[in-house]
């Protein structure tokens, strides 16, 4: 089985320093919401953004949504050998059951998620798709996932041909830790608590483009 986590993801609600600022009040005003209860997104809050830490790389919802939506259609989830986690800036695990169908639309999406991180759970108690956890730092998230080998994947790791790696690391629960930023580094003191660092390319790459390349050479591994 395969698992992936994906940490530090910027997926927050709008900070309380920012909620009053005019690009954050019109766009919740917009969608009838209270604007603390609004996801954080750069595309909308950029100018409130300018006066936030690190207001640089926050507010990408849409890294999330790319992420679960290549996991959740692929292959390998498809045979069963695919578990998903998103870890959180702010230390909130999101549980993600392999038959969680998500919004293809991004507006929805968003919906979705804003209505996780006031609930906790989406759709509902009885049918929990979606369960967001409190206070999971990356240590706590490495501790209640079953693994056999935490791998984080990053630009400077040890350089390896996924096709090769998957075949030659027998781990029967591997799981994999991929960064949910679109710049910087790991928030989380994330490289003291891996087996091993690895880079599959000498190009810095989108979460995405890393996931697709994890899902289809780990399915191969496996297949043979
Ligand atoms: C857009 S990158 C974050 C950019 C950041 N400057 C960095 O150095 O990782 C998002 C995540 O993709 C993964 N990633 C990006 N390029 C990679 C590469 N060449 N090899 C392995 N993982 C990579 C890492 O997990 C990284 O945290």
């Amino acid at each position: 089985m395969l698992h992936v986590l994906l940490a530090d993801a910027e997926l927050e609600l709008v900070p309380e320093s920012i909620a009053s600022h005019p690009s954050v009040v019109v766009n919740a005003r917009k969608r009838g919401k209270k604007t603390t209860r609004v996801l954080l997104d750069t595309n909308l809050h950029h100018a409130a953004m300018k006066d936030l830490e690190m207001g640089e790389r926050r507010g990408r919802p849409d890294i999330v949504h790319f992420f679960l939506l290549l996991a959740l259609d692929s292959i390998l989830n498809q045979m069963g050998e695919l578990r998903v986690y998103v870890h959180t800036r702010n230390n909130e695990l999101i549980l993600v059951d392999p038959l969680t169908r998500l919004p293809k639309n991004y507006p929805r999406f968003v919906g979705l998620m804003e209505t996780l991180f006031n609930n906790g759970v989406v759709p509902s108690k009885e049918m929990p798709l979606l369960r967001l956890m409190p206070d999971y730092t990356f240590e706590k998230c490495l501790n209640s996932i079953p693994h056999d080998r935490t791998v984080v994947l990053s630009p400077t790791g040890k350089p390896v041909l996924p096709d090769r790696y998957f075949k030659e690391v027998r781990a029967e629960n591997l799981l994999c830790v991929i960064g949910g930023f679109p710049e910087g580094d790991f928030l989380s003191n994330v490289y003291p608590l891996a087996d091993e660092v690895i880079s599959i390319s000498d190009q810095t790459l989108t979460v995405w483009t890393v996931l697709s390349e994890l899902l289809v050479n780990y399915e191969n591994a496996i297949r043979r």
